[in-house]
């Protein structure tokens, strides 16, 4: 595709960023202040631009002393999705993550979710907890992760 890349969001991006979550439920979106904050802090917030817009987003949260990177979230725009965007994407956030140094990447999703879903076990990712309530309208979470280096098999 002409003109399409996946880089580092910047400040410059705040408002395309509140603009892509614009259709989501309230609780399923980061408002204005959260993404300033988050473009400010410990992350790595990766955009996906094609022809000048901004159709995706994901964010990836890293914590100091750990090496377990989390997806605190990933969008795709309702007219660009299914098209292989949001596997490219999360594609993108683990290098980043291996950039970082951490070994996983880990992710809540909500249980329903089976888009998101289909993308992470297509993507390698594998439930390791089911967490009741978690979200505020009470729905339950799986957590899953990707381990991103593998282990040494004592190869010399
Ligand atoms: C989840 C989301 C990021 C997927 O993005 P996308 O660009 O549509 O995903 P892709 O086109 O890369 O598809 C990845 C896989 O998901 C599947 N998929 C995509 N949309 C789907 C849908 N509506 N229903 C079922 N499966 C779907 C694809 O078939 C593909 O699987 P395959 O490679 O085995 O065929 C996108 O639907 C989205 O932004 N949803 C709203 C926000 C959200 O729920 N984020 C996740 C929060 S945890």
């Amino acid at each position: 595709m002409t003109g399409a890349l996946i880089r580092p969001a910047t400040r410059a991006d705040l408002d395309a960023l509140v603009a892509l979550e614009a259709g989501f439920a309230e609780e399923d979106r980061f408002d204005r202040r959260t993404w300033r904050r988050l473009l400010g802090g410990r992350t790595g917030a990766l955009v996906h631009e094609s022809g000048g817009q901004i159709d995706a987003s994901a964010v990836l949260l890293f914590r100091q002393g750990s090496d377990i990177a989390r997806l605190y979230s990933i969008a795709v725009a309702a007219g660009a999705r299914g098209t292989g965007l949001g596997a490219r994407l999360l594609s993108a956030c683990e290098d980043a993550a291996r950039q970082h140094s951490a070994r996983a990447l880990r992710l809540e999703v909500r249980v329903t979710n089976k888009s998101a879903h289909r993308l992470y076990e297509t993507a390698g990712y594998r439930v390791i907890a089911a967490l009741e309530s978690y979200y505020p309208d009470g729905e339950a979470a799986h957590r899953m992760e990707k381990v991103l280096i593998a282990p040494s098999d004592g190869a010399t």
